[in-house]
């Protein structure tokens, strides 16, 4: 080979800075056997409670978890919800209006959620023998005038969903935000037992097959996360 010397004809340029590939690990919620005790207790005197876990879960979760969603319903990610599944599934604006985007635990706040909630799911079969197999999570987002009826999540017999879950994700709600979650009694369901205020670390936890609620319209954009465990292994539907 002849010629002269091989000169490296790439225009010299700086290195672009690298942005890390990893997230920051988000601390582990607690989760602590009386916290347990309390959550199936709950659910056997009245069959719902609602309770405060901005605490436990911390606001570094909460804060990421709120990202997420917020930056998905920027993105036009989140989906019509429907009523319904399989061949029933249908979408019905005058139930239910608000969007939601199933969870898959891929992140780092969604993992760190899931562990928080098969927490949950061991500790409520520990104690109360539900045989909960699995759970489902998704988020969701409710805009000014958007309600979901009165229903209940799951009809008796079916062994699907069995406890529901919602978790709250904005900060500052005040009441005339609207968008409360109602909660009716189990035994009279004309008679309201509990009004919920979607405020950020603010839990609902309820049997699925026994308690009807409802969300009252909302004011203002309205996040939440809400949470299946269930008895069967049927995969969920994307
Ligand atoms: C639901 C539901 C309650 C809430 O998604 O089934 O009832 O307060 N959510 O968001
Ligand atoms: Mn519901």
């Amino acid at each position: 080979m002849s010629g002269g010397p091989l000169v490296d004809a790439r225009p010299t340029v700086s290195p672009l800075p690298v942005e890390p590939l990893f997230q920051e690990p988000v601390p582990a919620p607690l989760v602590p056997d009386d916290w347990l005790d309390q959550l199936a207790a709950g659910l056997t005197h009245t069959g719902w409670m609602s309770l405060d876990v901005r605490e436990r879960l911390g606001d570094e979760l909460i804060a990421a978890l709120r990202q997420e969603v917020t930056t998905l319903h920027l993105t036009e990610a989140m989906k019509a919800a429907g009523i319904g599944r399989g061949a029933d599934h249908m979408r019905d604006r005058s139930v239910r209006r608000d969007r939601i985007a199933w969870l898959q635990g891929l992140t780092v706040p969604q993992a760190t959620l899931f562990d928080f909630l098969e927490d949950i799911r061991n500790g409520l079969n520990a104690r109360l023998f539900l045989g909960l197999r699995r759970f489902e999570a998704h988020y969701a987002t409710y805009e000014p005038g958007d309600f979901y009826r009165k229903h209940i999540d799951s009809f008796a017999g079916r062994a699907s969903r069995v406890v529901s879950l919602v978790l709250y994700l904005n900060e500052d709600w005040a009441a005339e935000d609207g968008g409360m979650l109602q909660v009716f009694n189990r035994d009279n369901h004309d008679e309201i037992v509990g009004r919920v205020l979607p405020e950020a670390g603010r839990m609902a936890l309820f049997m699925s097959e026994e308690t009807p609620h409802e969300v009252m319209i909302a004011q203002r954009t309205r996040y939440s996360l809400a949470c299946w465990f269930r008895q069967d292994e049927v995969p969920i539907p994307l």
